[in-house]
This record gives structure tokens, sequence and C-alpha cells, in this order.
């Protein structure tokens, strides 16, 4: 049963919208009805128009044709002020706050001007809301230091506080620990309670299956069905989305480890900010041998992959490949050793932005053979190979030509896979290598890592996904606070345990028998 879903009828309703680009329409006469009290997913492979969509909903982006209702009446937008104040609220992938000020001071910032607020019952009002929902967080506490988790809820509390009746999110659960996603959770619910709306975008069907009381499914920017979740499987929602059956855990016959490949021993590197340096962290990759290196973003796993790839150095520590130190060699040389390398940070990273994205698939070969001869680049083999690239990875983009800064987030993480495995490497570090992309994508990417190993290839992958590091990995180690807090093999834990290492609390014997071992805890889901 549906309990909250029924009551209150349409509360928004999406008639016949399109958005078209450059070359794509990226929403192609979309209906939607959001019922009043309703958690409603968004689902849809990368590129189908999920992201264009709620952006729409939210004053960012203008339909081309057709037009939203709200409560019956014709709503136009021209920004996110004008959603603000019809009662939408989002929260962005990579939302923004102000870190050196207070939770209260971030909910209310730009609320009413100085002068006339009266921060005791701004406080009064907030700590209210807080009981409410359950959540112990200070609002006088300073955002910079609060969990990514609870950096979110500002956002949402920002909705609740000033009174929003629909919060649409995008991708919130991609950046969350389980425990982080359980929290989040509770509070939707709640929301859903007190008879608020919820648009929530994700890419992973247990939530959608958890969470939803209706889904819409889109695919290339029409919009497949909405159906009522109680009535689909996953494999039903996986299906309408990319129009083939998916394979959520990819068979995995555990990798036969070879000789040691990398050694990293006792590292340390400062970070910036001071957030996430390592503090003398140790671990090693063997020849044909995945390990998953579980955490919560901001443990140092961008320090670690710097360091691996040659982008920062370690102030103190050791780094061998295949025996010999790369310590203070550069990314370019790393690389030519045979390291392969998929950022977590993939725009800032990964990518030149402006570059087309035929080019963008040979970055770091663009002057060597085949790509190139006496400086000049061929035509031939980089149109071939991208051509063979966007087909292999099914990378949605009007054509190899297009400026890559007009992919959705998904295509942008398949064109850095596309370009890395190509090269037959020695070591992969991967950072969230499937963070952002939809089932069928992540199914072939899974598969690919598989294919890499068993070549032969050592695999450091870094996710916070776990059903990733439990379906792909030999070995297990968590990190927490720029070390490695555990170590372990998948079958011999479970989801739960690592969980707790990944909050940094040991799992003690005497506390609650349950994280002892229950049963299979790690398979299928
Ligand atoms: N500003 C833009 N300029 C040009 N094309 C765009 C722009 N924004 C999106 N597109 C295109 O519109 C289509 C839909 O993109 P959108 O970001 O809505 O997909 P999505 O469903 O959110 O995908 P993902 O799951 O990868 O985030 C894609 O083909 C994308 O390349
Ligand atoms: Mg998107």
């Amino acid at each position: 049963m549906t309990e909250g879903s029924s009551a209150g009828g349409v509360i928004l309703k999406i008639d016949r919208v399109s958005k078209r680009f450059p070359g794509v329409l990226a929403n192609d006469a979309v209906s939607v009805d959001i019922e009043q009290g309703e958690i409603h997913c968004l689902l849809g492979e990368n590129g189908a128009g999920k992201t264009t969509l709620a952006d729409i909903l939210y004053g960012v982006h203008h339909p081309d044709d057709g037009a939203l209702y709200l409560k019956g009446e014709p709503l136009r937008m021209s920004s996110p002020k004008d959603a603000i104040g019809a009662g939408i609220g989002m929260v962005h992938q990579h939302f923004e706050f102000v870190p050196p000020m207070s939770v209260l001071e971030n909910v209310i910032i730009g609320a009413h001007s100085k002068q006339w607020l009266d921060m005791g019952q701004a406080r009064r009002r907030l700590q209210e809301l807080f009981d409410t929902y359950d959540v112990r967080v200070d609002p006088d506490a300073e955002v910079g230091r609060l969990s990514v988790g609870e950096q979110q809820w500002i956002e949402i509390f920002k909705t609740l506080y000033f009174g929003l009746e629909i919060l649409i999110l995008d991708e919130p659960t991609a950046v969350l620990t389980p425990q982080g996603v359980e929290q989040l959770f509770g509070i939707l619910r709640r929301m859903r309670e007190n008879g608020l709306t919820v648009i929530l975008i994700t890419h992973k069907l247990n939530e959608v299956m958890e969470i939803s009381d209706r889904v819409t499914v889109l695919r290339r920017g029409k919009v497949v069905d909405t159906v009522d979740t109680a009535d689909v499987t996953r494999q039903d929602l996986a299906r309408m989305m990319v129009g083939r059956d998916v394979v959520f855990t990819v068979e995995n016959e555990g990798g036969t480890p070879g000789g040691l490949l990398l050694e990293v021993d006792e590292i340390h590197v400062e970070s910036e900010s001071g957030r996430g340096s390592l503090e003398g962290l140790s671990l090693t990759v063997r020849e044909g041998e995945i390990v998953g290196v579980a955490g919560v973003s901001g443990n140092g796993q961008n320090a670690l992959f710097d360091a691996l790839v040659g982008v920062r150095e370690p102030s103190s520590g050791e780094i061998r490949l295949g025996g010999g130190s790369i310590v203070g060699l550069s990314a370019r040389k790393i690389a030519s050793l045979g390291v392969a390398s998929v950022p977590g940070d993939r725009i800032r990273q990964g990518l030149v932005m402006d570059f087309r994205v035929k080019e963008n698939l040979i970055l770091g070969r663009h002057r060597s053979k085949p790509y190139a001869s006496w400086g000049l680049l061929r035509r031939r083999p980089v149109d071939g190979f991208a051509k063979q690239s966007i087909d292999e990875f099914e990378i949605m983009t009007p054509s190899a030509a297009h400026v890559t800064r007009t992919l959705s987030g998904g295509n942008l993480q398949k064109v850095i896979m596309a370009r890395e495995l190509s090269q037959a490497p020695k070591l992969l570090v991967v950072h969230q290598p499937t963070r952002g992309l939809d089932v069928g994508a992540a199914e072939y990417v899974r598969r690919r890592l598989i294919q890499e190993r068993d070549k032969g290839a050592g695999v450091l992958l870094m996710s916070e996904d776990l059903d990733e590091i439990f379906n792909l990995s030999d070995r297990i180690a968590v990190i927490y606070e720029g070390r490695i807090m555990a170590e372990t093999r998948p079958g011999d834990t479970d989801l739960e345990e690592i969980g707790l290492w990944m909050a940094g609390i040991s799992s003690e014997p005497d506390a609650a028998g349950a994280s002892a071992s229950s049963g299979n805890g790690a398979a299928g889901e």
C-alpha cells in the first residue's frame, strides 16, 4: 500500500514539455502528473533527459514547448527564484553552501534582509524542524565540519524552513554511505507524511523500490511509462529503462592474483584543505587482482588517487610499481608505465570540457601513434577509435565532433572509461567508476574491469558503492581518515560491518551480536 500517495490529487502537471538542445531533443513531449504527498522517482538511462526535466521544474531551463501547471494554475518561471517563490526547492547533485558559516546561517541565507532577522526566533524555528524530523544537528555547528550527508540536509531544511511544498533531488544518494541513505530516506518519508511532495532522481533501483510511490521512466527524452512502484520489480524497471534485461551483480569467478604489482608503503599526503590527507596509508595490489577501497568520500581517496597517478607527491613514504619507485615521477611518465586512471571528479580531472568528444577520447595519446604523425593529428585513426568507443560504450552524443560539455553526467563518465580501458593497462586506478552510470552502463563497466583483471591487470577500485565493492573485489580495504582501517575479503564480512568501518566504528564483538555475521549479507542485492 502506498498510503502517502493518494490523498492530494495532482499538485504539478507536466504537460507535453519539450526541450531541444543543438542536435538532441532532450525532453520530447514529456507528460507526468506529480501527485501531492507522493515520492515520485525519475528513472532513465544516461542522457534520457532527467536532469533537463528537473532543471525545467526548477526554472533553470525554459521548455520550448508544452506547459507546467501548479495546482491547476499555469506556472511560468524564468529562474530558480521563481521556482522557490512557487514553492519548489531543489537539491542539486553538487549542492552549494558557505562552509565557514553555521548551519543556521546557511539555511536562512538570502532569506530575509539581515536587519529584520530575529536570529533567536530563526534558531528556535529550525530546532523545531530538526526535532520534528528527528535530526540531531546543532544549528550553530560550522557546516564545513559536518558529514556530506548532513551538509545535504541543509538544502532540505531550507525547503522546509521556507515552507516549500515540492522538493526535487538530483542523484542525492550518489555521495552517501548506506547509513546516510537511510537517514535521508527517513527524512523524505517524514516529509511525505507531512503532505510534502518529493521528486527523486536516482540510478539505484533498490532505492527506487524502497522509497518511491510511483516511478516515471524516461528513454531518449520520452516518457516510457509512469507506474506504481508496488506493481513492478527491479528487473521490470531496468527493462523499461534500457530495453533489455540487466544483470545487477555481474558474474565474477574471482581473480587468481599473481606477483606483487603495486606497493603503497606508509605514505603521507597533505591535502590543501586539511581534510582528506593521507596519514601513513599502506596497501598492495597484485597482478590479476581487484582490491576494493571502500570509504566515505573525503577520507583520503582523492589524495591516494593523486599520489598514485603522479599529480601529488607524498611528503613521506614509498610507492612502488613492479618493484620500482614511482614517487616523484610525472603523471605522463607514470601513465607510460601502464597506469590507467579514472578520477572521481571527472569534470575537473578527467576531461577537457571544451574539447570535442573525440579529442577527449584520445587525450594523453594525441601525440603518439597511431593518432599523430609529424606532430599532426591523423583524422582516420582518431575518427575510427571515436566511433568504436561511442558504439561500445553507447556514449550518447549527437556526434564525435560535439563539444564534451554538452554531454549528460553519465555520458561524461563513459568517455573517460572508454579512453582508459582501451590502453591495455597494467594497473587501473579507478575512483567511483560507475557513479552516475545507469544500470546498463554500470553492468558493462563492471564486466570490463573484471576482464582487465582476468587479462592480468591489477585494479585498485575506490568506491562508495558497497554492492559494487562486494561484487568485484578480491580483497577489500576500508579507508578512514587517511589510513586503511581494516582489510578483509568479501566472503568474510558483510555490508553492515563495512558500513560501520567506513563510519570509523570498529566492530565490537559485544555490541549487538547482529554485526557479527548476518548470513551472506553481501550477496545479490
Ligand atoms: N546545456 C546543454 N547543451 C546541449 N545539450 C545538452 C545540455 N544539457 C543536456 N544536454 C543533452 O540533453 C540530453 C539529456 O541530458 P540530461 O542531462 O537531461 O540527461 P540525464 O537523464 O540527466 O542523464 P544522466 O543520467 O547521465 O545524468 C543529453 O543528450 C545531453 O547531452
Ligand atoms: Mg543527470
